[in-house]
């Protein structure tokens, strides 16, 4: 099974749902549909309507955060996990690098993640290096510790979706070479086996993806699918992702 998830960041008001409508009808036709899943996360003021309009066709709606404590608090602007599940949304991401830059650490993550779990939200958990980590070739222990640190056996196997989003790639248009990448996602999948005790981790690239890259990611296999930024702002450059991935 193949992801492509539609990460709005600040971007969509309730006519945006046409968008959707148009993947939605390029996936009814679409003979490669069973072998992919499609996710968009809106903003949360989207959420619900969205959530609602889709509740039984095929794209799913998720959240792009979600906050550190369940049910209700006196925390001004949050929306807690038990809130996002509760208006339809099935997924949210967890530890997007602009969440992690406004303050975002690994016990709040700990937390979000857990809580996500617990309301039954399926988690897709962002992780990468910066430009610097990089550069001083610190890329795996930066990506083990955002695991190690985050990510416990507890955590129920199937509900966690790794996204390996290199920071510096963000963006930016620029992306890691085919052997780097896949260095890179052998080693979280073999990370996750041990972490999650799990055998065969989902993990997902992030950065700058758009449909004149993406038959460059499928070559290579450990890939499982895609988080789109910027592309996914369209629905025609989402489609063509989609089109050029299976071509
Ligand atoms: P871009 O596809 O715009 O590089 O964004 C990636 C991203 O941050 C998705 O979460």
């Amino acid at each position: 099974m193949r992801y492509f998830i539609g990460n709005w960041k600040m971007f969509g008001v309730p006519k945006s749902i046409n968008m959707l409508k148009k993947i939605n009808t390029f996936y009814l036709k679409d003979k490669n549909r069973k072998k992919y899943r499609v996710i968009i996360t809106p903003p949360y003021t989207l959420l619900e309507s969205y959530a609602k309009f889709f509740k039984n066709k095929k794209i799913s709606i998720g959240s792009q955060n979600c906050y550190q404590k369940d049910q209700f608090s006196s925390d001004t602007g949050a929306i807690s996990p038990y809130m996002i599940r509760s208006v339809g949304a099935k997924y949210t991401l967890v530890g997007h690098s602009d969440n992690r830059n406004d303050g975002d650490t690994n016990e709040i993550l700990k937390s979000k993640v857990e809580l996500a779990l617990k309301n039954n939200l399926v988690v897709v958990f962002c992780i990468g290096e910066n430009k610097k980590d990089k550069k001083n070739k610190k890329t795996f222990s930066v990506l083990k510790n955002q695991l190690l640190k985050v990510l416990d056996k507890r955590f129920q196997k199937n509900k966690i979706i790794v996204a390996y989003e290199p920071i510096w790639s963000i963006g930016t248009g620029k992306i890691p070479t085919k052997v780097e990448l896949e260095k890179t996602v052998i080693f979280i999948k073999k990370v996750l086996k041990v972490v999650l005790k799990k055998n065969s981790p989902v993990v997902l690239y992030g950065g700058s993806v758009d449909g004149s890259n993406v038959q460059l990611f499928k070559e290579i296999k450990e890939i499982d699918g895609f988080l789109i930024g910027g592309a996914s702002k369209s629905s025609k450059k989402f489609i063509d992702i989609i089109k050029n991935y299976y071509r």
